[in-house]
């Protein structure tokens, strides 16, 4: 028997950082999606295979697991705590088709995990719901990385657009019309861990002066909301770039960074800023009308691609 099942990437378009002091935070899912393909076979040990990253592992029954190829293996670790908490007896075939970068904020493990989840809960003729699946998937990202907010895993669920309220509720939000974006990113990306450390850190030293900031992307997150939901371009333009400068005042801007956000912007861009920890990683830029001017730009010194909202989470595949 064999279950195929994909759940999309994300990025965060509002929210990072502050979201880690129970403030609200947008995210949405893209159209960039992880398929995993989950095949029974006879014997004891399971074959993962992911070729866009040239990364293979064997897991013995024993729990051993070898792996080889060029890519970043770390992220076999998903699947195997994965296939831990839902086990199928005898071996398995996996198979990873990713059309997400690695190591770029967009949520790759977490599409991954959900999608492998879902196959497997299938090849167990069990069902689960979303709410289930996402903490699911969320306890596999806490098992493997130590520390992980919920954001990732429910946005790859649930599809569309999230508002992360303070206090771990999610909400799909309905969005009128399309959100086209484009994504930048460097070539290495910044430790999360270390990032929110050195927020936390500064927070300690600053209170009274961090703690307005993160108030201040509270009341940015809330009026994007209304923003999106009214399609209001030039709001949402000027909350992307106001919440830019946030992310700067609390320490998680580079140079590279800031140098794509205003490329983006002289390109055309009505909005640009960090999408996620900051410290490498990626940038988003919103450019209604000029998607393909500020592309191309952007694609000049970084790798950069379009994303739209994906209204699609997880899903089984025929
Ligand atoms: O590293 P990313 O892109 O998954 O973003 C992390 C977002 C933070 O708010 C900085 C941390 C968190 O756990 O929410």
């Amino acid at each position: 028997m064999r279950a195929v099942a994909s759940a999309p990437g994300k990025i965060i378009l509002f929210g990072e950082h502050a979201v880690v002091y129970h403030k609200p935070a947008l995210a949405m899912a893209v159209n960039r999606r992880a398929r995993v393909e989950v095949e029974e076979t006879g014997g004891d040990q399971i074959f993962i295979t992911l070729p866009d990253l040239d990364v293979e592992g064997v897991l013995g029954p024993g729990g051993e697991l070898e792996f080889s190829g060029t890519g970043k293996v770390g992220i076999l670790n998903y699947i195997t705590q994965a296939v831990k908490l839902l086990p199928v007896p005898g071996g398995l075939k996996i198979r990873v088709k990713l059309e997400i970068p690695i190591g770029a904020g967009m949520g790759s493990s977490a599409a991954i995990t959900v999608a492998t989840l879902t196959a497997l809960t299938q090849l167990r003729r069990e069902s689960l719901d979303k709410t289930a699946l996402a903490s699911l998937a969320h306890q596999v990202e806490l098992e493997v990385q130590g520390a992980a907010s919920p954001m990732d895993t429910a946005v790859s669920t649930h599809g569309g657009l999230v508002y992360l309220h303070g206090q771990g509720e999610v909400e799909n939000l309905e969005l009128p019309g399309e959100l086209p974006l484009v994504v930048a990113y460097t070539s290495y990306r910044g430790n999360t861990g270390e990032l929110v450390a050195g927020v936390r850190h500064r927070r300690d030293l600053y209170p009274r002066v961090v703690d307005p900031i993160l108030e201040a992307m509270e009341m940015v997150t809330q009026r994007a909301r209304k923003a999106l939901q009214e399609e209001d371009e030039e709001v949402l333009g000027d909350l992307l770039n106001i919440n830019q400068g946030l992310l700067d005042a609390l320490g998680v801007n580079t140079p590279e960074l800031s140098r794509m956000v205003y490329l983006a912007r002289s390109a055309g861009a009505r909005g640009s800023k960090i999408t996620g920890a900051g410290g490498g990683g990626s940038i988003i830029a919103y450019a209604p009308g000029k998607t393909q001017k500020v592309l191309k730009k952007l694609q000049e010194e970084e790798e950069a691609f379009p994303v739209g909202l994906s209204h699609q989470g997880v899903e089984l595949e025929d």
